[in-house]
Parts: structure tokens; sequence; C-alpha cells
């Protein structure tokens, strides 16, 4: 397993997400314990992009329950439809929540967190978990975070689950 990211410090995000997508496949291969692989894969995310809280809510007897993350402390759980990780869990898509605050329901973990992107995770047809992340700016994702992170969810059920 290697050390070290490898990044490119400055220019466009695309690029970031394109260099670290085939090292997460890396650390991910070979690794059959997901709890590990969830953990290295927000690790990466919080190296490459310093995001203020980068994690998973694990699908668990009908409730989200927090998994591996980097950042502050979190919610440990969270019913369906509420928040914008239960909304992302119901709705099966995505959630690009530009203010926090103009997102009904939205479930304040830390009163820092302005704006978040929510990834649902499937495994086959089923939800089973949620990749949340949150920034302490507003407005700070975009088309092409819900590109690059939703093609990072599913090439984790191939990695995960196949
Ligand atoms: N804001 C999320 C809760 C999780 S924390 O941001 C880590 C939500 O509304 O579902």
């Amino acid at each position: 397993m290697s050390e070290s990211l490898y990044f490119p410090e400055s220019g466009l995000k695309s690029d970031k997400y394109e260099a670290i997508l085939p090292q997460i496949e890396a650390l991910v291969q070979g690794e059959p314990d997901l709890t590990a692989n969830l953990a290295n894969v927000a690790a990466v995310l919080k190296e490459a992009f310093g995001f203020f809280w980068v994690g998973f809510y694990l699908v668990k007897e009908n409730q989200l329950v927090l998994g591996p993350f980097q950042g502050p402390i979190a919610c440990t759980r969270i019913s369906m439809g509420k928040g914008v990780c239960g909304t992302a869990w119901k709705e099966r898509k995505t959630q690009l929540v530009p203010d926090v605050d103009a997102f009904p329901g939205h479930i304040a973990c830390s009163s820092a967190s302005k704006s978040e992107i929510v990834v649902p995770g499937f495994q086959e047809d089923t939800v089973w978990c949620v990749l949340d992340v949150d920034s302490d700016q507003l407005n700070d994702f975009d088309e092409i975070d819900q590109q690059y992170l939703e093609k990072l969810m599913s090439r984790l059920d191939e990695l995960l689950f196949r």
C-alpha cells in the first residue's frame, strides 16, 4: 500500500478528482474490510480537498448510523427522509445544497457547516450508505463534485461488493 497521495495542489478540482480516483481504487482493492476501506476513502477526500466534514452514514436497521468520517463529532443516527442525508436516502438521489439554512429540515451537526452534498451509495438496487460532505463556505459544491462523487460511489459498489 502506498503511504502518500499524489494530486495537483492547485488548478481544476476535476483534475484533483481524476488524480485521486485511481488511488482510492488501489487502496480499496485487496482489503475486504468495509470499515477500513470507508475510513481510507474519507481520509483521501479530506486530505485532497480539506473538506470541513466528510464521511459515511450506513443504513442499519432502517436508520442511517454514523460510519467512518473525518472532521468534528457528528450526529449518530438519522431517520429516513430527515435532513439532507435522510432525504438522499429516501429519494435515492444526490442532494446538492448550496445553503444548508435554506434546506427544510437540515440537521445541523455543526453550526459551522454552510453547504453540503450528499450522495447515496447503491448495492445492487438498494441504498446501503450515503457519503456526506460539508463545507464551512456557502455554495462550495457544484455539478463537478456531484459527477465525481457519484462516480466514486458507483466504483465503491463494484469494489466493495463484487
Ligand atoms: N447535515 C446532515 C447531518 C449530518 S452532518 O452534516 C455530518 C443532514 O442534514 O442530514
